[in-house]
């Protein structure tokens, strides 16, 4: 018999972390998309978070998860199998996230029906012997998924397939950028002006001068677009593909006359939110770029394209489930009709910046090197070392190539390609 969820402590944050990896798994959505139906019944935000924790981090340990369960059966259980699920959510729980054992086990049990809970129970006690006598062991490092995996090694060499699996071990530090070149009372180590990096061991909600609008957060990496366009003294700036937001106050802060467009109405809630936290400024614009135009071209434009979002597997372990060469050839289709799109709004002499979160050569260089063919008014406009941020250098032909090796030492950053091209007539 089912218990009603209420009777068992715990029990529906669990459930709602099954539904959440089942949108992933098997139906190849985001966690980010799965959140409102997965854990709508969720009254208190923590049982939310809890969930949405359980689920980030079976799908971050998800191969050494499936080996110990493996280990510990005659018959290998089906990969979308519920007792598969229940027990990856308890294994995660008591190995990544310190639940108590009885508190894990008990609150999967319920999770599957009938006979299969036995099982569940049997391969749970099993591996709890085995990490008890030392024989199963969590690895160092959690395992990127196979076809990921492959395709970044043949792309980016061994090495950087290595650093990815550091950098997603640990949860990745705390970026903010902030409004003035005064960073306050914070602590933390600045790698770029208006930047500081934190330890993430409090939510930034709680940290002094969030209510204030102070700062935001926002990778180092995901900074870099809007500061090479350099202070705007009034000028205006087109910024597509806009919200939350992040690059706009960047933008805003700098003395940039922002026109922010994006077609999400309920992501430029969250623009409008940061906007009124921050008491910064822009026109925003809720419209698809397909059929938008600007009144005039432009001397500054930011494209920051919808794209596969690999380089942000860190704090979305999702990406790495559902993208495949099929999606990546997907989103490579939609920037360069986006691209072909905003051409011509920007003015001679005037500016265009390109940036996608992918770790994907054909979102990325690709990208770029067939746009120039196409475009041939544009040319890239070299990035200096001196515009980036300490420890991060321009690639050979000026563009910037953010990889999981780099800045590997000070706690990584997204993965990110950016282009500053020129209309050169
Ligand atoms: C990478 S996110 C932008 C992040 C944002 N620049 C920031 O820094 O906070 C890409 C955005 O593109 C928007 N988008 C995708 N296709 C679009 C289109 N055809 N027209 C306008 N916006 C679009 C999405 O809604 C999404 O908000």
């Amino acid at each position: 018999m089912n218990e009603p969820s209420n009777k068992i402590p715990g029990l529906a944050s669990r459930q709602s972390a099954i539904r959440l990896l089942d949108a992933v798994c098997r139906r190849g959505e985001t966690l980010d998309q799965a959140m409102p139906a997965a854990t709508g019944k969720l009254s208190n935000p923590s049982d939310k978070a809890l969930a949405h924790n359980i689920a980030a981090n079976v799908l971050r340990w998800m191969s050494a998860l499936d080996a110990m369960i493996d280990s510990a059966t005659r018959n290998r259980l089906a990969d979308d199998a519920k007792p598969r699920m229940a027990l990856r959510i308890a294994l995660a729980q008591v190995l990544i996230l310190d639940t108590p054992q009885h508190a894990a086990i008990s609150t999967a049990l319920p999770l599957v029906h009938g006979g299969p809970r036995r099982l569940v129970h049997g391969v749970f006690s099993t591996v709890m012997r085995g990490i008890e006598s030392g024989e199963l062991k969590l690895p160092d490092f959690p395992e990127i998924p196979g076809e990921t995996l492959d395709r970044w090694t043949h792309v980016w060499g061994e090495d950087v397939a290595h650093a990815a699996s550091h950098a997603w071990a640990k949860p990745a530090p705390l970026d903010l950028s902030f409004r003035s070149e005064t960073v306050g009372e914070l602590e933390g180590v600045q790698l770029a002006p208006k930047h500081l990096r934190m330890v993430p061991d409090l939510p930034v909600t709680e940290r002094a001068g969030f209510d204030e609008g102070h700062f935001w957060v926002q990778d180092l990496a995901a900074s870099i677009p809007a500061r090479l366009f350099g202070e705007g003294k009034g000028r205006t700036i087109l910024d597509l593909c806009a919200a939350p937001g992040g690059k706009t106050m960047q933008l805003a802060s700098a003395g940039w006359k922002v026109i922010s467009v994006d077609n999400n109405a309920k992501r430029m809630e969250r623009f409008q939110d940061n906007l009124r936290r921050t008491g910064l400024q822009a026109e925003e614009v809720i419209a698809d770029l397909m059929d938008w135009e600007p009144a005039e071209p432009a001397d500054a434009i930011l494209l920051d394209a919808p794209c596969s979002a690999t380089g942000i597997y860190r704090r979305h372990p999702d990406v790495l489930h559902c993208i495949g060469s099929r999606q990546i050839a997907d989103r490579a289709e939609g920037q360069r009709a986006l691209l072909d799109r905003i051409a011509p709004w920007v003015k001679p002499g005037g500016i265009l910046v390109y940036a996608v979160c992918s770790l994907e050569p054909e979102e990325g260089e690709e990208q770029i090197e067939a746009f120039l063919e196409r475009h041939q008014q544009f040319a890239i406009h070299p990035v200096l070392p001196a515009e980036l941020p300490t420890g991060i250098l321009p690639t050979e032909n000026g563009c910037i190539r953010t990889l999981p090796n780099t800045l590997a030492d000070q706690g990584h950053v997204d993965g990110f390609f950016i282009a500053r091209l020129i209309h050169k007539s």
